[in-house]
Formats: C-alpha cells, sequence, structure tokens
C-alpha cells in the first residue's frame, strides 16, 4: 500500500494530529460561539457533544487512516467500498471549504502580530478598517498560505510538530497569565459567571447545532483528515490512548480560552455577541493595559503563537486534498500543493470580501425565513462545518459498524491495545459507532439543514 512521501512516522502522531484540533478553533471560534449563542449552556452541549459523539468518530478515523495508509478517498476504495470512496470526496470538498476562510482568518492574526510588534494597541477598535483594508489583508492570506503550502511540499510537517511542541506550551502559559490577569478586573466575576453558569432558557436548536459544528470542527473531524493523519500511527502504538490525549488538549485548550475571553469582554463592557471579531476587538486593548514594553512583547508573542497554531492547522487542511491528487490522481507532490493551494486561495477571495468590502459579498445570501442575509463566509462555515463535518461523522460511524464492519475496526483498534474489546470504553465505542452516532447525529444532521436553510423549526 503507498506510503505518502515527505512523511516518516519519525514524529509522533499525537502531536501532529494535537496540531491539526489545536487552532483557531479553540482560540478565536470556540470563544465567539460561546458568546454568541448564550454561554455556559452552550458549553456544556459543547463538552458533551466532544466527549460522547466526536470521540468515538475519532477513534473510527484514525482506524481506517491506519489499516489503510491512504487518503480519504483511497481508503475507503483500499478496503475494498469504491462507493463510499464518495464519502471521502465529500471530506476533501470540506476541507477545501474550511482551509479557505479559515487562511482568511489565519491572515488576520498574521497582521494583528505585525500590528503588537510595531506596539499599535488601537487596532482593537480597528477591526473592522483593518479587515476591509483588502490588499494588506489579501497579503497577508497569501503569504499565510504560501507558508503552509511550502512545508506541505516539503514534508517538513514534522519540524513543525516539533516546534510546536514548545511553542504550544508556551501558548497555553501566555493565556494562563492572561486568565489570572482577568481575574484581577473590575467585573471579571461576570464574565465567569457567563461562561461557566449555565442558563438553560438559552437552548434552542441553533444553540445545538453550532456546538455540533463546534466539536467537529474544533476536533478536525467528519472530513478525513484523521484519516489522512491515521498513516503516521504506529502499528502497535494505542489508538484509544491517542485519541483521549488529543480529545483532551483540544478541549482543554478551548476552555481555557474561554476563561481568559469572558472576564475581558465583561471588564471592558463590550458585548458578548462581537462574533468573529471577539478576540481582535478584546484584546489589543488588554495588551494596552499591561505598558508599552511588556505589552508590545506579550501582545506580539500571543498573535504570533496564535499564527504559529493556526499552521499546523492549515497544514492537516492542505495535506487532505494533496494526499488525494497525489494518490489519486498520480501528479507529482510538489505540482499537487501549490496547485491545490492557489486553488484554495482564489475560493477564499470572496470570503475575504465578504465582512462589509463588497456588497454583493457581504450580503450573499437570504436563507429562507431568515430576516437578514448572511455573508459568503457564513455561508461556508455553514455548509463546511456545521453540516458537512457532522453528516460525515454520521456516515463514517455507520460505514465503520455497518459496511467495513465493526469486528475490523475492532481488530484495527486492538493492535497496541489487546483488552479494547472487552474495556469499558471500547463496549461503548462499540455502542456510539453502531447506533448512537448514526442515528443522533444524522437526525442532528437533517434538522440542522431544515432549520438554517429552510427556517423550518421541528424542535426549538
Ligand atoms: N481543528 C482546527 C481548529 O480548531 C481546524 C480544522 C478543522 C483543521 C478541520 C483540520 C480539519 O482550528
Amino acid at each position: 500500500m503507498a506510503v505518502r512521501s515527505g512523511f516518516t512516522s519519525k514524529f509522533g502522531f499525537v502531536a501532529a494530529a494535537a496540531g491539526s484540533a489545536v487552532g483557531l478553533g479553540n482560540i478565536w471560534k470556540f470563544p465567539f460561539e460561546v458568546g454568541e449563542n448564550g454561554g455556559a449552556a452552550f458549553v456544556l452541549i459543547y463538552l458533551a457533544f466532544c466527549f460522547l459523539l466526536c470521540f468515538p468518530v475519532m477513534v473510527t478515523e484514525i482506524a481506517i487512516g491506519r489499516k489503510t495508509q491512504l487518503n480519504p478517498v483511497g481508503a475507503y476504495k483500499a478496503l475494498g467500498f469504491k462507493k463510499w470512496s464518495l464519502l471521502g470526496l465529500q471530506g476533501i470538498i470540506s476541507g477545501v471549504l474550511i482551509l479557505s476562510f479559515y487562511n482568511v482568518v489565519a491572515g488576520w492574526a498574521f497582521g494583528y502580530f505585525l500590528e503588537m510588534v510595531s506596539g499599535n494597541f488601537a487596532i482593537g477598535s480597528q477591526f473592522g478598517e483593518f479587515i476591509n483594508d483588502i490588499f494588506r489583508v489579501g497579503l497577508y492570506g497569501l503569504i499565510f498560505m504560501g507558508a503552509t503550502a511550502f512545508i506541505v511540499s516539503k514534508g517538513v510537517s514534522g519540524g513543525i510538530e516539533k516546534a510546536a511542541k514548545i511553542l504550544m506550551p508556551t501558548l497555553i502559559v501566555i493565556m494562563l497569565l492572561l486568565v489570572l490577569y482577568s481575574f484581577t478586573l473590575p467585573n471579571a466575576l461576570k464574565g465567569v459567571e457567563f461562561y461557566l453558569l449555565p442558563d438553560f432558557s438559552k437552548i434552542s436548536f441553533p444553540v445545538v447545532y453550532s456546538a455540533l459544528g463546534q466539536a467537529f470542527f474544533s476536533l478536525s473531524l467528519g472530513m478525513g483528515a484523521l484519516i489522512t493523519y491515521g498513516s503516521y500511527v504506529g502499528k502497535n502504538d494505542n489508538i484509544i490512548s491517542s485519541a483521549v490525549l488529543i480529545t483532551l488538549a483540544d478541549v482543554g485548550i478551548a476552555f481555557i480560552a474561554g476563561l481568559m475571553m469572558f472576564p475581558l469582554v465583561f471588564s471592558q463592557g463590550l458585548s458578548t455577541d462581537g462574533g468573529p471579531g471577539l478576540i481582535f476587538v478584546t484584546l489589543p486593548g488588554v495588551f494596552e493595559t499591561l505598558g508599552p514594553t511588556l505589552g508590545i512583547v506579550i501582545g506580539s508573542l500571543f498573535f504570533l503563537l496564535l499564527s504559529f497554531a493556526a499552521l499546523t492547522s492549515t497544514v492537516s487542511l492542505l495535506e487532505v486534498p494533496v494526499a488525494y491528487i497525489v494518490d489519486e490522481h498520480g501528479i507529482r507532490r510538489n505540482n499537487a500543493v501549490w496547485l491545490v493551494a492557489a486553488v484554495i486561495f482564489i475560493v477564499g477571495i470572496p470570503s475575504l470580501l465578504s465582512n462589509g468590502y463588497s456588497d454583493l459579498f457581504t450580503n450573499f445570501i437570504t436563507y429562507i425565513g431568515a430576516d437578514s442575509p448572511t455573508s459568503f463566509m457564513s455561508l461556508v462555515e455553514h455548509v463546511a462545518n456545521d453540516s458537512f463535518l457532522p453528516l460525515g461523522g454520521c456516515l463514517i460511524s455507520f460505514f465503520a459498524a455497518y459496511i467495513w464492519k465493526k469486528e475490523n475496526l475492532v481488530a484495527e483498534v486492538s493492535k497496541g491495545n489487546p483488552n479494547f474489546k472487552n474495556s469499558i470504553v471500547g463496549k461503548y465505542i462499540d455502542f456510539a459507532i453502531s447506533y448512537l452516532c448514526p442515528i443522533v447525529l444524522g437526525i442532528l444532521f437533517i434538522l440542522t439543514v431544515l432549520s438554517r436553510f429552510f427556517g423550518i423549526n421541528i424542535i426549538g
């Protein structure tokens, strides 16, 4: 079976997969989703989805990846189910869509690093102008996509993951320090309450499907990124313990990000539903209060490390379509990388323009039954994150349980974990992929599409 060129199993799978999982999803998206969706109640639902539904899907993806050593499309074929490679293709399309807007936001983070270096703390209040300075943020996006493509083409992800092992703990330390600092500010407690004391009256169906989309997005699930990365897992490694580590790291970092943000938001008297601008508007002012020198140091470090966290995620997003066209269409890796990166950058241009610059893309579409239009970037997010990823998770678990067959999944996971079948986790995963994931995810997918795009709310 083909092993993708440029990658060796020398660097740890956990580092690569955690690098993919931890990114803008945790630090940028999670806090603003919490803010827009009523606070602690959203956090609870999100946690339940991560552990109960996403974890079994993660184990399944990794097992399929290790078994086949292939991209998502090739993996289903290699297992003998050609028609199911359509599911792989759906994953690849999700990856392309996600990277197209993710790269735009990564460009903002990188731009903010440069602003912090020059001590421009006022950028927080100029966020709106900043993201509409199209040529500048477009250039940052281009640089970001270029860096991603360079890393994927050279197959130097191993080095990146090694660096991440030092840089990510540094980011966590900075965030923890900011948590402590934020607690000393006036009104901090109100923020903690909003974040941790659930108000169940705020739960509506959109809160539920946003939490589901966020869980899949944050854990890099439902599109085959972890099938692709599964080939890095050693044959005798324990898939379960790796998946536990990845999940805990990802959820833990998101949790800290929220704990950092809400006291800051409340102490500055800002609104919790600041949307995608939340961290970009809130944080520079906080860095400013640290004084010019410390502010510049902490501010630039924060956005540099955030860009780095984003880079280990964009690498995994680009790797999926690249592995597909290299394996399945025999295009040389180097050409494949630059071609795919260029296409995705172009697909991302409407997202770049959809934050006020172009009226067409800012007010791109009005869903049936909605009062106001949705931007191109949000449309892509709604389709890819909130709809395609959970659908992918539903179908992957159905595939593993009934098409590939459970015995084969159990046999693969048991390598490196001989007691898996009879363990509590083994029994839970069996139940989850046979019933819980396919049924619950399938129902939620249908209800999400009906509610979001057609305004038909069967529940809530
Ligand atoms: N999990 C990444 C993040 O939280 C985004 C991502 C989604 C990466 C899907 C790969 C696949 O930032």
